[in-house]
């Protein structure tokens, strides 16, 4: 049932050519190859903090079938397991795959697009995503796969960034882009808007469309401390990929620029000689609205006749 898959993504339908978002996605799963290893040092320790929530709200416990989409480095997966699930994280990047095996031995990990899940329909009681639906190309495909692979009434869990004004890392890099006059580069793929699952009417939409219905967001607020601005420009040039982009595909120049107005942003906003920053996080839940038919024998009561018990 389940397998490792690496085929490129298919045409899009009735055309011959690539789909609208191939190359953001394309752009999105090489750069993840590259920046694994400075986001596990650098990010795991901030996304970290939203597994519990995220397998709390849609109840994981002894026995749930778990999807851990876009696992990353398999850290949602692995405390799972801890709590007597039965986990399977994907992603599309091998080097993330990778670490996540060796650091979770025990748990199944495969490469695999969140668009196109190489699993049965059905399979799973609950799906979590941590950070994924705002690299993805197109994020409804991918929470519409989300609920092809939910059991009826399975819960699916979503994390993104608040708008920069309260996740303030990525308001931080902003504001030192805009200060530093610098333009889009135009070799980076056009993608979908980093910040729209921040809007919840936004994030209300996408689970709706897509499968899902009662839908609940929570916006979950906290600090996160780095020892120095150094660390934290390490961390975000090299463990992201859209945002390192933006800096990256600059003329050295205009990267000194950028580096120069973030040094002046921190020391603004946090003054001491450590770097405490302001974080503030969606969380969305959702409960899977397939029709659930096997429900149906349950209410509706059965002619003894004509019960497939019987006889
Ligand atoms: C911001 S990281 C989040 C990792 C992890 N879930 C966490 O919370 O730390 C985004 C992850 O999405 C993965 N990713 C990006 N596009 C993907 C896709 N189309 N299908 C599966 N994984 C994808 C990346 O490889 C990366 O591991």
């Amino acid at each position: 049932m389940i397998h490792d898959s690496d085929r490129p993504r298919p045409a899009a339908p009735g055309g011959s050519g690539p789909e609208p978002h191939a190359d953001f996605d394309a752009f999105e799963a090489h750069g993840w190859e590259n920046a694994a290893a400075t986001y596990q040092w650098f990010f795991d320790p901030i996304t970290d903090r939203l597994i519990d929530p995220l397998l709390d709200v849609t109840g994981v416990s002894r026995g749930t079938t778990l999807l851990d989409v876009a696992c990353g480095h398999g850290n949602l997966s692995g405390r799972a397991a801890a709590r007597g699930a039965h986990p399977w994280g994907v992603d599309v990047a091998e080097a993330m795959v990778a670490s996540a095996r060796q650091a979770h031995p025990g748990i199944e990990f495969s490469r695999a697009d969140a668009c196109e899940l190489p699993c049965a329909s059905e399979t799973f009681d609950v799906a979590v995503s941590n950070f994924a639906i705002l690299h993805l190309g197109e994020p409804e495909r991918g929470v519409a796969e989300l609920a092809r692979v939910l059991a009826p009434g399975g819960k699916v869990a979503l994390t993104v960034w608040d708008v920069p004004a309260r996740a303030r890392l990525f308001g931080w890099v902003t504001e030192a882009l805009a200060l530093a006059g610098a333009e889009p580069p135009d070799d980076i793929p056009p993608g979908p808007p980093f910040f729209r699952f921040a809007d919840d009417e936004e994030m209300h939409r996408l689970l709706e469309g897509n499968g899902f219905e009662k839908t609940t967001i929570h916006t979950i607020a906290f600090t996160h401390t780095v020892a120095s601005t150094d660390l934290v420009w390490t961390g975000i040039v090299g463990g992201t990929v859209r945002t390192a982009a933006l800096v990256r595909n600059q003329p050295p120049s205009v990267q000194r620029a950028i580096r120069a107005a973030f040094d002046e942003v921190v020391a603004r906003e946090s003054p001491g000689s450590q770097v405490v920053i302001p974080f503030s996080v969606k969380l969305a839940s959702a409960t899977n609205a397939k029709n659930p038919t096997r429900r149906t024998y349950r209410f509706v009561r059965v002619p003894a006749s004509l019960s497939p018990r019987s006889g």
